[in-house]
């Protein structure tokens, strides 16, 4: 419904002519779907309250952390989780309260811990012993006169599975993340006796773009026991923080609906009165977002290894790096009205950038007649896309707009070239 094709403007995104804002900016450059947006975030909180649950949502910034969508999702009573204190002050600049704030990540530097003490975070997810000690020794040391304590989760790592890409996986013995499953219930009750955090639950990640229901019950299903387990040693236990994980389909899979999770949720957590945390990014985010590109030169491809041709847009690795990191999928679709009627043939899409894992699709099926200057949309790139973006190869950052059914606006500008160098200094005996 947020896209479609009209026969005289070509691609609508939420009704706005793709060209249209592609000539006003220029290429390459992303496109937000607020409607889009408010749609999902809307669907997935439905999805839970059907079964009554008592949840608390926090969208995992990491997916897409303009501002903007911030905003949005917090008029859709969604809090953020955040990883790193840039996405704090990003979330605070975009007025979330520092209450609905949760902070996850392996690696929380002093400086990050302080200052989300001091703004009085919501909840903080503490990933190991070392940094428990650490947490509490800060905490500590920060002044309150008021006998505000930071409220802490354990971060358990279930030791599951989550049956998804490699690098994407979070929750098994080996990944970095959380605290092993056998340590964790002593922790809990030892963290008890520190004065100045106030541990209140437990926590957990498994993977990214999970697909199956099963890793899910397992690891909650690892949690409710360990929940049963500390509340039997007299222990108090408020929030099971869920995490993130739940896939789309960005080709063919059989994508589950968020149905799927609050039904595993229901039977593994549902009875235990306790808050569940959900931490979703992807979900929410990935089929908000276009990543639109120009055609800068369709390159012949070698005839007799029965090579196809090129289409090289103008849109690179540096830009949009999951295909090249995780030999990811995204649909990709010609924006011209006149070219959705052409026949197709195979193509190999790829960028402009120095490195031969600059490929976004190979051997894909696109309109034969596509050539140098047309536009291109890839879609479900709203999710891991703009925020992983690099300069390499000295590209600069690329303009962002929000359509919001109808109506649309520039909510990043383009970086320019000027700006991108702007930092580097030379040393005077250059
Ligand atoms: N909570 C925690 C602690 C996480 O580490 C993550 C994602 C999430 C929530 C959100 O998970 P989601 O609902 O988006 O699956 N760059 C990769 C994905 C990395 C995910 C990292 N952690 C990609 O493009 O596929």
């Amino acid at each position: 419904p947020s896209l479609r094709m009209d026969p005289r403007d070509g691609l609508l995104f939420e009704d706005v002519p793709v060209e249209h804002i592609a000539r006003e900016l220029g290429t390459p450059c992303w496109i937000t779907g607020a409607g889009t947006l408010r749609r999902r975030a809307a669907d997935l909180k439905a999805a839970f309250t059907a079964r009554d649950l008592p949840m608390s949502f926090h969208f995992a910034m990491k997916a897409q952390d303009h501002q903007a969508t911030l905003r949005i999702l917090k008029d859709c009573g969604y809090g953020v989780d955040i990883v790193s204190g840039g996405e704090m002050a990003r979330a605070l600049a975009a007025g979330i309260a520092p209450e609905a704030i949760v902070f996850s990540g392996v690696g929380k530097s002093d400086q990050e811990l302080r200052a989300a003490i001091a703004a009085r975070i919501g909840q903080i997810n503490v990933e190991s012993v070392e940094e428990l000690y650490r947490l509490a020794a800060l905490a500590e040391e920060a002044p309150s006169s008021d006998g505000f304590r930071i409220r802490v989760t354990l971060r358990v790592n279930p030791d599951v599975d989550a049956q998804t890409h490699d690098k994407i996986s979070t929750g098994r013995a080996d990944d970095k993340f959380g605290i092993a499953y056998d340590q964790a219930l002593s922790l809990y009750v030892e963290a008890q006796k520190f004065r100045a955090i106030h541990v209140i639950g437990l926590a957990v990640h498994l993977g990214s773009q999970m697909l199956a229901a099963e890793p899910f019950r397992r690891g909650y299903e690892r949690l409710a026991e360990m929940v049963r387990a500390l509340r039997s040693q007299g222990q108090t236990v408020e929030i099971v923080d869920c995490g993130g994980g739940l896939g789309i389909s960005y080709r063919d899979e059989i994508a589950p609906a968020p149905d799927m999770l609050a039904g595993v949720i229901a039977e593994t957590l549902g009875g235990l009165d306790v808050t569940i945390g959900l931490e979703p990014g992807r979900w929410l985010a990935a089929p908000t977002g276009l990543f639109i590109t120009r055609v800068i030169e369709t390159k012949a491809g070698n005839p007799a290894r029965g090579t196809p041709d090129f289409l090289i847009v103008d849109g690179g690795m540096n830009d949009l790096a999951r295909p090249a990191m995780y030999d990811s999928w995204h649909g990709i679709v010609p924006v011209s009205p006149t070219l959705a009627h052409d026949t197709l043939k195979p193509w190999h899409v790829v960028g402009p950038v120095c490195e031969s894992s600059d490929v976004f699709a190979r051997n894909r099926p696109l309109p034969t007649k596509l050539q140098r200057g047309d536009l291109v949309a890839f879609l479900d790139a709203g999710a891991y896309g703009s925020v992983m973006s690099s300069t390499y190869n000295s590209r600069p950052f690329v303009a962002q707009a929000l359509v919001d059914n109808g109506r649309w606006s520039c909510i990043r500008k383009r970086q320019s070239i000027a700006e991108l160098i702007a930092a580097e200094t030379l040393p005077d005996w250059l």
